[in-house]
């Protein structure tokens, strides 16, 4: 079997239910629940004796300990972290305590477990850490994609938490000879995507007569990848990676934040006309930026093709709309994760803010 780090989130539950669609080997789950970890993305697997939850933090090192030992993973997948910028610039702490303490506790657990296992064992055992392209900083709008080999550069608290455990991960392979695979992959968006992120967000404020927050000028570019990519991505690193080496995982897909908010007004527009039949552009609202804001992200994933065999199966187009249909299909999953402490974040996050000069037709 493997353990599965964090797989009540966004990506790990996406992760959980297609290892399990694809094969029946079992999956251990450890996840805190934290706001962001939400076991109903997993109701499909109710009874399913293939998937086991397991609620605990992966910085309780005892608690690790008895895990691997008691059901002796082949593999682990990291995907437990604290993971959204504008939350780790209002407090750090939580970032650095998971994303750093929590990854280093995980590491010391699996390095003595690790040990203790025969040769054979020891090495075909994987730890498959996954990471962000944040970590190698801002792009000017120009550049090169990031490949592997781009210098680290992270510029928020979140993206420098995520920087150290990478390192970690690192040294724990040249170090100890621990078989650590790196995936450091791009925004990634669809079904169970917590609406604090901008796809997400953008669709339920429409669809609840929100306005649509732009951080800036709207112009800042991400790299968008379909989450069943990721998830196959991962899966294909997991059975062929290299030891010691990192992949980057990307959409092909830059688009600047405005454009991907256009896309959606459109979508949404065909899908779930607004009643007064005006289109859910007008909805938009230019609002203070983000400090410290990085520009452009884009990723270069010629690697994982050439030596691994992956690319894409989505593209931009099919992949929103895949999304805007799920949501739109489930709006008792959004109305769950949007009552209580998202109303607090929500007020926390957006009701300082100042619509900017644009807006007021001054810009
Ligand atoms: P998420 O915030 O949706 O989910 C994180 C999960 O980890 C939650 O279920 C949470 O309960 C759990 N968790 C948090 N702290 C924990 C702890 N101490 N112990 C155990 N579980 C804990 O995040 P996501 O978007 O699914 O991201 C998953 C991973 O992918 C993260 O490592 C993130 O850095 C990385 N990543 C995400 C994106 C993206 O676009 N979402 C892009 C690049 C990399
Ligand atoms: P986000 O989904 O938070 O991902 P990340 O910061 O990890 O890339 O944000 C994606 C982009 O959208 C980023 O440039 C910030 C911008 N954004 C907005 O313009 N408005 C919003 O309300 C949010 C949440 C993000």
């Amino acid at each position: 079997m493997i353990l599965v780090t964090g797989g009540a989130g966004f990506i790990g539950s996406n992760f959980v239910l297609d290892w399990l669609a694809a094969g029946d080997e079992a999956v251990v789950n450890l996840d805190a629940l934290t706001y962001a970890g939400n076991l109903e993305n997993l109701a499909s697997l109710r009874g399913d004796a293939r998937h086991i939850f397991v609620h605990g933090d992966i910085g309780d090192g005892e608690l690790i300990e008895r895990l691997l030992r008691q059901y002796q993973p082949r593999a682990i997948v990291n995907f437990a972290a604290e993971s959204h910028v504008d939350r780790s610039i209002h407090g750090p702490e939580d970032f650095i305590q998971t994303n750093i303490v929590g990854t280093f506790r995980l590491l010391e657990a699996v390095r003595a477990y690790w040990g203790g296992l025969g040769a054979g064992e020891k090495a075909a055992f994987r730890f498959l850490h996954v990471s962000t392209d944040e970590v190698y900083g801002s792009l000017a709008k120009d550049d090169p994609a990031f490949s592997e080999n781009h210098r680290y550069e992270p510029n928020s608290p979140y993206s420098a938490s995520k920087a150290a455990s990478d390192h970690l991960a690192r040294a724990y392979h040249h170090t100890y000879g621990l078989p650590v695979l790196t995936t450091n992959c791009s925004n990634n968006y669809g079904p169970y995507h917590f609406p604090e992120k901008l796809i997400p967000l953008i669709i339920h404020n429409a669809l609840a007569g929100k306005p649509l927050p732009i951080y800036g000028d709207g112009q800042q570019i991400r790299d968008w990848l379909y989450v069943a990519d990721h998830c196959a991505a991962i899966r294909r690193v997991l059975a062929a990676g290299q030891p010691g080496e990192t992949y980057n995982i990307g959409g092909w897909n830059e688009k600047p934040n405005l454009e991907v908010v256009h896309t959606l007004c459109a979508m949404l527009d065909e899908l779930s006309p607004r009643a007064d039949g005006r289109s859910y552009r007008e909805q938009i609202v230019f609002v203070t930026d983000r400090p410290g804001h990085d520009r452009r992200y884009a990723i270069d994933a010629g690697k994982i093709e050439r030596e691994l065999g992956w690319k894409p199966a989505e593209t931009f187009e099919s992949g929103i709309r895949k999304t805007v249909r799920w949501y739109l299909d489930h709006p008792d999953w959004v109305a769950n994760v949007t009552s209580g402490a998202y109303r607090e974040w929500v007020g926390k996050q957006y009701d300082n803010f100042v619509p900017s000069p644009r807006l007021r037709g001054e810009g």
